[in-house]
């Protein structure tokens, strides 16, 4: 539908989007899954991700100027705000100045899964000798997570189907495990019995991911994408256990920026549509079977 040109209050920035990145979230929030968690108003506009050029900014900002190229999070519900449109408002400080090496496509991709497996990263103190198991390696979040840990100096172990073995071992992962020919936790012990120290699951639900801890060595660290630990249960088994909550800044939209113009970080995105097609994209989304990051272009 069209609505009206917004106009960038103090704070704001008034972005005409070139690319919005697809999240799992955008549908939750239609789907009403946060509850009175997340308030909306509506017309509501889908997406939190997106990248393009800055055209106006409002009272007080200092970050931006107009024509700058920007990515980051555009995702407003309490104000019908969001990234799958053509102008969006975006708060100065949930943006930040895009990679320079990049399309904006590629930059619409990174901001929510890059700082999601940034934070998750620092989160668990994962590094040098530590082994994790990350279950959801190839989508958004677990494709970033995979080469921030293994870059880490971490023996990453990634869940992919046998045609994505090969690009989880170009992305950094030591091994990997294909989640549909059985049990991962069995798969993992077998070649483990000592273990894991980190448990990062993206998908399980609760009894999933208790199976899945059965794979962390005792004092290590197991962690629910979607809300799936019980700290209290995996304290009872000596296990460090959180369901992990995003902490976005601008910072960190930097830092992510910065790696992908040094060429530490790769930006997957494996499908490209035009924004009309996004109902499409999101039922796909949906599926659980998302291959790299999905990008609608404005
Ligand atoms: N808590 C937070 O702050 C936070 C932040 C970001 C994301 N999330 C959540 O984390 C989840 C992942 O996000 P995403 O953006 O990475 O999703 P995504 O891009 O849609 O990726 C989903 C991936 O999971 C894989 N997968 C599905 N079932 C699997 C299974 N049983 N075992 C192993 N892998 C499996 C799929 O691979 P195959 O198709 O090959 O199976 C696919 O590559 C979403 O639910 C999202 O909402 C939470």
């Amino acid at each position: 539908m069209d609505l009206p040109q917004p106009d960038p209050g103090p704070g704001e920035v008034l972005v005409r989007l070139a690319a919005a990145g697809l999240n799992p979230i955008d549908w939750k929030i239609a789907d009403g899954m946060f509850g009175d968690a997340l308030p909306v108003s509506f017309p509501l506009v889908m997406g939190t991700d997106g990248a393009g050029e800055v055209l106006a900014i409002g009272a007080g900002v200092r970050r931006f100027t107009i024509g700058d190229a920007v990515f980051g999070q555009f995702q407003r519900p309490e104000r019908g705000g969001g990234s799958y449109c053509e102008l969006a408002l975006a708060d100065e400080d949930r943006i930040a100045h895009a990679a320079r090496s990049v399309t904006y496509a590629t930059s619409a991709a990174l901001p929510t899964a890059g700082m999601t497996a940034y934070n998750l990263v620092e989160e668990t103190r994962i590094g040098e000798g530590r082994r994790v198991l990350i279950v959801g390696a190839t989508g958004g979040v677990g494709t970033f997570a995979t080469q921030i840990a293994a870059g880490r100096g971490a023996e990453v172990i990634a869940t992919a189907r046998p045609a994505k073995a090969e690009l989880m071992r170009t992305l950094g992962a030591a091994e990997t495990v294909d989640h549909t020919a059985g049990s991962v936790a069995d798969q993992v012990l077998a070649a483990h019995p000592d273990g894991v120290d980190v448990l990062i699951d993206m998908v399980g639900g609760p009894e999933e991911f208790a199976k899945l801890t059965r794979t962390v060595r005792d004092g290590g660290i197991a962690v629910s994408l979607i809300g799936s630990a019980d700290a209290d249960e995996l304290t009872d088994h000596n296990l460090r256990g959180f369901n992990f909550v995003n902490r976005p800044s601008p910072q960190l939209l930097e830092i992510l920026a910065g790696q992908v113009d040094a060429g530490r970080l790769t930006v997957l995105v494996g499908r490209e549509v035009p924004l009309e097609e996004a109902p499409e994209a999101l039922a796909a989304s949906r599926t659980g079977r998302a291959q790299g990051k999905t990008v609608l272009a404005i």
